[in-house]
This record gives C-alpha cells, structure tokens and sequence, in this order.
C-alpha cells in the first residue's frame, strides 16, 4: 500500500498540538472480516519478524500490549507454537505498561495476564520477559523506569510494537497530555481509562490511579508498530486517530509520525472511516 503524505491541517485548534514540523503520514488500515481474521493477520506480522531474526541467529525484540485486544492474537501465536513449531527461545519481551500500586501475583495485573494469555504457553525463556514492576515505590519510579529504558536499549531495541487503542486515545497509558518526546514514566491514568478497566476489577474492587508506561517515543523508536482495534466502541478515536490531526490530547495520533505503522480494524472500529 502507498505511504500517503498529509499536511498537517493547521486549521485545526493547535492551542494543544504538536507543531513539530517532521514528516506525518496517513496510517494505513486493513479492514478486516472479524476479530479472528485481524489477529491471524497480527500474529503472522509477529511471527514473521520471530521468524527473520531466527534465520539471522538474532533475538527478536517485542513490545507487547494487554488488554483485550491482543487475546485472540496471543491464541493465535500460541497456535503457531503448538502446531507450526514456531519457537519463542530467541524472544525478548517488553510489556507496554502495568497498574500502580499492583501486585505481579495479583488477578488484575497486567503480569498475570501475560503469562496466563501468552507466556505460559511457549516455549518463552522466562528471563527474557520484561514487565513493568507495579510494585515500585513512588519515590523510586523514577530511576526504576529509567532502567526500563536502558534495557529495550540494551536489547537493541524493540522490532516490532503491539498496540490497542483506549478511549481516551491512548496507547500503552500514554493519556491526553502526554508529550511526543515521552519515555517511560509513572502516569496517572485517565477518568475514561479507569472507567473502562472497573469491569476487569469486579464490584468493590478500585482501579489503581497510576501505572507505569513506556513513552510516546519509546513507543515510536520500536522499528515496526502494529495496532488492534476491534468493535464500535473503538470507532470515533480510530477516526481521530487517523484523519485528525497529531495533537497531545489524543496520543495515538502521534503514530502519525512513525514510517512503519499498520492499523488493523474490524468493520465495527473502522465504521466512522472513509
Ligand atoms: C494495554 C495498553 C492499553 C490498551 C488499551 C485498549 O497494555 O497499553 O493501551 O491497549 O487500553 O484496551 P482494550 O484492548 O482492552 O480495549
């Protein structure tokens, strides 16, 4: 598919945008059927760049996503473990983000939620797995998140990014606000975010206000960005996200920016596109 270049619209109210003048692109999007067919899709992304690094005798940086998003790409993947021999042994792994306060052994952490959606099923060297500490004491984020990123950096850096898209227009919990030169960082997350997340928490139990997460720039260095977005609910920020212009205030459309981004939509999400 071309690369579309789009002037940023300057029409737009900017009093919150960022001017940067670097090259912004239309992102593309492939529509799919369903879920299913998007995550296979997905997966075959994932594993193929699994695959290259392999032959090359290299390790395979990946930065992985929670939520629901990437479930039916995480079956798939582990499909391709099981019954097309692809092997994680050459895989490291940085999660986008992770709840603070939250504990790794806690059912609603995002560490959990690899391991019982992902990790435990392949053949993953444990070591390899990079999980934001939910645990970490306030005073002490922020060298723990710089260490965060020396370590992608130590990694050689993060082949392939794996993103959903919230409400609010975040990505990992990047919310409105957050600046395009942002790096890992303890966050407070927003009204919608935390919202959203009370289902996963079950009646009395509260969402943690804060959470670790990679930054805007850590998320655009990684070389190739892939993004899920299934269901109705995701249709008005994809549309912003993709026609409107790179503002702080939806954090997604920062992707505009990066030259190896793809968007993968069900009908539902991609309804409010041309
Ligand atoms: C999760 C993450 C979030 C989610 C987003 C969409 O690690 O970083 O940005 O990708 O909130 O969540 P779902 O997929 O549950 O709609």
């Amino acid at each position: 598919m071309p690369v579309i270049v789009k002037p940023i619209n300057f029409n737009n109210d900017m009093s919150n945008t960022d001017k940067q003048s670097g090259q912004i692109r239309q992102i593309p999007v492939n529509i799919v059927k369903n879920k299913e067919t998007g995550a296979k899709k997905m997966a075959d992304i994932i594993a193929g760049v699994i695959r290259a690094k392999q032959e090359k005798g290299e390790n395979a940086v990946l930065g992985l996503a929670t939520g629901s998003s990437p479930i039916a790409i995480y079956q798939e993947l582990i499909r391709l473990h099981k019954e097309e021999g692809l092997s994680f042994k050459n895989v490291i792994t940085f999660n986008l983000d992770e709840y603070v306060p939250m504990s790794p052994d806690s059912e609603n952490s995002y560490n959990k939620f690899m391991f019982k959606n992902l990790f435990d099923h392949v053949d993953i060297n444990k070591s390899n797995v990079h999980i934001p500490d939910g645990t970490i004491k306030l005073t002490e984020a922020d060298d723990y998140c710089t260490e965060y990123e020396e370590a992608i950096k130590a990694s050689g850096g993060l082949d392939i990014q794996l993103l959903g898209i919230g409400r609010s227009g975040h990505i990992g919990f990047n919310e409105p606000g957050s600046t395009k030169d942002s790096l890992t960082r303890l966050v407070e997350l927003h009204p919608v975010t935390i919202a959203d997340a009370a289902k996963d928490f079950g009646i009395g139990g509260s969402v943690p206000q804060r959470a670790i997460t990679m930054g805007i720039k850590t998320i655009l260095n990684a070389k190739k960005i892939i993004l899920a977005a299934w269901g109705k609910d995701k249709a008005p920020i994809l549309k912003e996200m993709i026609e409107g212009p790179v503002t702080t205030e939806i954090p997604a459309s920062y992707l505009q920016y990066h030259h190896d981004v793809r968007v993968f939509a069900d009908a539902e999400a991609a309804n409010d596109l041309p």
